[in-house]
């Protein structure tokens, strides 16, 4: 079932999420299929249990093929993760194209780890451990920090790239890279 997606300014999109204490339960099967439900209905890249009003440590991300919302971005593969950790490999960070549900019609410029290692589990419990670098790495970034309370403008460093999606895109300023 498609769920309302709470935007930036509720008090529930700041707060720390619990870690899931169960794997494979029919609670947390019904999650998914919510957040799947509801990624799929709005086109996003990638959905948090959070930003469902649901205070749970569970991601989903990526997808086959083409997303309106990021037209040009490689494919990541369709990832449910559950309890993740992320560990940043090297010192490099790059900077990219960054848009969020709980932020509609805004586009921000935002600094990530190039490269990553994030392990956790899927909802069934089997264990996940991922090498990723670039759009795979930001996206994994993006949604994770959801679980921490952290939307992507409390990233950005430049603010002159910071803006409407559709005004950014008419000056030309927007290049998904
Ligand atoms: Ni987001």
């Amino acid at each position: 079932m498609r769920r309302e997606v709470l935007r930036m300014g509720d008090a529930r999109l700041l707060a720390r999420a619990a870690e899931v204490p169960e794997f494979a339960t029919v609670e947390l099967d019904a999650l998914l299929q919510d957040m799947r439900d509801t990624m799929a209905a709005l086109s996003g890249a990638g959905l948090a249990a959070p930003q469902i009003g649901v205070p749970l440590r569970v991601v989903i991300f990526g997808g086959a093929g083409f997303n309106p919302r990021y037209p040009d971005a490689p494919v990541v593969p369709y990832t449910e993760l559950v309890n993740p950790v992320l560990e940043p490999l090297g010192e490099q960070t790059e900077e990219g194209w960054e848009g969020c549900l709980s932020v509609p019609g805004l586009r921000g410029y935002v600094p990530r780890w190039r490269r990553l290692r994030y392990r956790g589990f899927t909802p069934q419990g089997e264990p996940i451990d991922r090498e990723v670098e670039g759009f795979h790495a930001r996206v994994v970034q993006h949604e994770c920090d959801h679980l921490d309370g952290i939307l992507y403008p409390m990233r950005i460093r430049d603010f002159s790239r910071f803006g409407f999606a559709d005004v950014l895109a008419a000056g030309s300023a927007v290049r998904a890279d």
